[in-house]
This record gives structure tokens, C-alpha cells and sequence, in this order.
């Protein structure tokens, strides 16, 4: 895993960015993979910009976003569908008919798991794929257990999610318990993986991802250590338990 240490979140998001650019510039058919939540809020504001001060092109890029909460329709405001058309796609010039987010609303989640992957390969498999981490290790909704899936479908969410997620509702009882996410094979078959993270609140977890020097599923962002092409951008204090 490489690791680039930012001065700050919006330097992470910058860099981030050209991560992104570059790959799109070299390929505008690219298949892309996603991420929602917080830290990738900077690096779509930077790609918006790009694309309207410097002509970054998405016609013909595909997205696939890694998870959606169950239970919620695509027009629900806290739904990730909503968050990327807020945060990204109503802002550049992708067809919404390429990218693909999970539905919320599904009646079968593992035939529509099983479904979704195979989209991404039918796709031609995902070039570059954007990640954040969870405070307990969580990549997607993949969270810490003895076990971890490795195909797309239902997942429940920890306490530590739920606790952490509820920031975006009005309540914890609202947060949803279950969504569907992408599994862990299907994250590690992208080619290309970017992991962004930013704050003081994920430090113990960066220190425990790099220090650890093993692999667990009770931190699930440590198979990462596993995948040939894996850049770490974090900033200062993201980085800052890691020689504590
Ligand atoms: C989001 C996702 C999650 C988040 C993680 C960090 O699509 O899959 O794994 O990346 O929970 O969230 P933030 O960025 O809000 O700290």
C-alpha cells in the first residue's frame, strides 16, 4: 500500500482528484467505482471544477457506487443515490443512465447482488475505485466480523455505523440497519484502488491498518494490504496515531 500524508483535507481531496483526472483523460470510456460519505465530498467539489473549468469530460464514463441503505428509494434524501446526484453527477456531464448505485428498494438483495457484479464486469471491470474507512475498519459496508462477504448483497450494519452514520438524520432510530454493499471480492477486483482518509477521528484506525502488518476481518480495510495497486491519501491528522 502507498501512502500519501496531506497537509489538510482539501490537499487530500486535490490529490485525490488527479488520481481521477488523469485516469479519465486516458481513457474517457473508464469504469469507475464510487464512494460516499463524507471524505469524498472534497474530491467531487474538485472534479465539478475540473470539468467545468477545464473541460473534464464524463459522457462516457461509467460509475458504480459501492453501497445504499436498504429500504431507501433513490429520491429519499439521506439515500446515496441522492448524495450523488447532489454531490457529483447533477454537476457534470455523465449520463445517469451509466452510473449505478445499488437499489435501495430491491425485493431480492442477493439475486440483485449477484446481479450488480455482474454488471461491473459486463462493464469490463472497474478501472479506479474510490474508498473511505469506516472508524472500526469498514470498507463499504463490509464491517468487522469473523466473516466477510465476498459478492455484492445484504449486509447489516454495526452499533459503530449506526453511532456514526446517524450524523446525517434526524435521529439513530432512523438510520437503517441493512444495506446492500459491495463484498470484498468485488472491491478487490478493481484495478486500481484509492482509500481516502481525513480527521483525528479515523487516526486509531490508520495506525492499526498500517502498523498491524497482518490481515484481519475484524478490520476489514487491512485485505486492502493484499491488492498489488492501493494508495493511501490521508491527511496530517488521519496519519497522526501511525509513529504515536
Ligand atoms: C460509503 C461507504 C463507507 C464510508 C465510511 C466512511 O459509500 O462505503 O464505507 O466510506 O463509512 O465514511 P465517512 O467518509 O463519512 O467517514
Amino acid at each position: 500500500m502507498k501512502t500519501i500524508v496531506t497537509k489538510s483535507y482539501d490537499e487530500m481531496s486535490k490529490t485525490s482528484a488527479d488520481f481521477f483526472e488523469s485516469e479519465i483523460r486516458n481513457n474517457p470510456e473508464i469504469v469507475i467505482g464510487l464512494a460516499t460519505g463524507s471524505t469524498p465530498v472534497g474530491t467531487y467539489k474538485e472534479l465539478v471544477r475540473r470539468h467545468m473549468e477545464k473541460g473534464l469530460d464524463f459522457s462516457r464514463v461509467k460509475s458504480f457506487n459501492l453501497d445504499e441503505y436498504l429500504g431507501l428509494s433513490g429520491d429519499n434524501p439521506n439515500s446515496y443515490r441522492h448524495f450523488m446526484n447532489e454531490q457529483l453527477f447533477n454537476h457534470i456531464n455523465i449520463d445517469k443512465n451509466n452510473t449505478h448505485v445499488p437499489e435501495g428498494l430491491t425485493e431480492d438483495p442477493k439475486a440483485y447482488g449477484e446481479k450488480y457484479d455482474q454488471m461491473i464486469t459486463e462493464s469490463g471491470g472497474i478501472r479506479i475505485q474510490l474508498l473511505g474507512i469506516g472508524s472500526n475498519g469498514h470498507i463499504a459496508f463490509n464491517e468487522p466480523d469473523d466473516e466477510l462477504p465476498l459478492g455484492t448483497g445484504l449486509v447489516e450494519l454495526s452499533e459503530q455505523t449506526i453511532e456514526d452514520n446517524a450524523r446525517f438524520f434526524q435521529s439513530i432510530d432512523q438510520v437503517p440497519t441493512q444495506a446492500i454493499s459491495m463484498g470484498m471480492g468485488s472491491i478487490m477486483k478493481a484495478e486500481k484502488i484509492i482509500i481516502l482518509a481525513s480527521g483525528e477521528g479515523k487516526a486509531e484506525v490508520i495506525s492499526k491498518l498500517l502498523n498491524s502488518g497482518k490481515v484481519t476481518s475484524r478490520i476489514p480495510a487491512t485485505f486492502l494490504l493484499l491488492h498489488p495497486d492501493v494508495t493511501l491519501i490521508c491527511d496530517e491528522e488521519a496519519y497522526s496515531g501511525v509513529s504515536r
